[in-house]
């Protein structure tokens, strides 16, 4: 059994920040913001939240894959943002779409969390709990950000993407005769490829954010955040932003690296990797560590700034409409982020038939 990506979808919220709106609220400039970072402006939820926007990524990526949502088996939310601790966003993602037959729950893994949620659908789906997935990424940062710190009003942004994964009942080829249907069967000669995942509890302080906002309007807008919280601000996301750049450039190559031996695949079978869009210079670091042409590293974050778990299938999701992405074509996808976490999966661009 395989499972592959059938369709994506995205959707980013209207309102945006540019550098120079940030530069009115904490001592920077654009020029910094931009060399430091790549970021040129990020989209703000105002009228949207977690799950509106992961809904409305999900319809899109369900109208690519011409799937309808009572075909979806499970919805997997991956989030650290969601508009309520209950219920959760899979959940409420189901109510909207009408995905009635769907299991549904979220996944908190920071910035590797859509990694996390794609090798948890694909591990359900080729071990045939399940045929048809749908994997989101979905944030709004804005909630979590404190707005008077330069160290990370900086990065952040709003936005989903989501893809939606089928498996196809079509083995490896067992003899030539099969081997030889390969290019005409979908999941035919398809090999599953194996991620390599980490995580490091014991750096969990370089990258934190102590409690939950109820973003809901429905208690008049308000925030709700312990006192002790609310009072040294640690509600909000705090980072050691040399801390967390130091482990990503190191260990963003390295898991790469791993999952391609694991693999057995060279740098050269690979036709994208699409990272976590934290930062241009850990994008530009990891190439150069790979020694691999920038060409293969695409890059969105001037646009969105670091949408955590929202990043990589929004990203994926522009290549698929403009067509970047072709049948056949290996992607290697990783995350990183708070936890510590990290890590990297090996996808064959859209093999599937449907
Ligand atoms: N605007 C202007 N100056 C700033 C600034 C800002 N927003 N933030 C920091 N500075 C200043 C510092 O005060 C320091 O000044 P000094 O030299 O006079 O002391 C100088 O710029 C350098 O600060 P430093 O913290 O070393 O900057 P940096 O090059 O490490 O860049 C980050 C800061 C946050 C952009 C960078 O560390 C980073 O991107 N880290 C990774 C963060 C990340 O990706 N997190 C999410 C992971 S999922």
């Amino acid at each position: 059994m395989t499972a592959t990506i059938c369709g994506t979808g995205s959707y980013i919220p209207s309102y945006t920040m540019d550098n120079h709106d940030i530069a009115g609220l904490v001592e920077t400039s654009d020029e910094w913001i931009r060399e430091r970072t790549g970021v040129v402006r990020r989209h703000i939820a105002r009228d949207e939240t977690t799950v509106s926007m992961a809904a409305e990524a999900a319809r899109r990526a369900l109208a690519d894959a011409g799937t309808a949502p009572e075909e979806v088996d499970l919805i997997l939310v991956s989030t650290i943002s969601s508009n309520v601790v209950l219920p959760c966003a899979a959940c409420e993602v189901q109510k909207e779409l009408g995905a009635v037959n769907a299991t549904c729950f979220d996944l908190s893994a920071a910035c590797t969390g859509f990694v996390l949620a794609y090798n948890t659908a694909f591990a359900y789906l080729t071990s045939g709990v399940y045929r048809t997935a749908l994997v989101i990424g979905s944030e709004s940062l804005s909630n979590l950000t404190n707005w008077k710190d330069r160290g990370t009003c900086i990065l952040f942004g709003d936005g989903a993407g989501a893809a939606v994964l089928r498996a196809d009942a079509a083995k490896e080829p067992d003899d030539e005769s099969e081997a030889g249907m390969a290019e005409e069967l979908p999941g035919v000669g398809r090999k599953n490829y194996l991620p390599v995942t980490h995580s490091d509890g014991g750096k969990g302080a370089a990258l934190t954010c102590k409690s939950r906002h109820d973003f809901n309007s429905l208690n008049g807008g308000s925030r709700q955040a312990s006192n002790e919280t609310m009072l040294d601000d640690t509600h909000y996301m705090q980072m050691d932003g040399q801390a967390v750049f130091k482990f990503a450039v190191k260990k963003v190559p390295e898991v790469i690296g791993e999952a391609l031996v694991l693999n057995r695949m060279k740098p050269d079978e690979i036709s994208y990797y699409i990272l976590h869009q934290a930062n241009k210079r850990i994008v530009e670091a990891v190439a150069k560590r790979l020694g691999e042409p920038m060409e293969k590293f695409p890059m969105n974050l001037q646009e969105y700034g670091n949408t955590s778990s929202a990043s990589i299938p929004i990203l994926l999701d522009e290549m698929n409409r403009d067509g970047r992405l072709k049948p056949g074509q290996k992607l290697v996808m990783a995350g990183f982020g708070a936890g510590l976490t990290w890590g990297a999966a090996i996808v064959e661009w859209r093999g599937c038939s449907g």
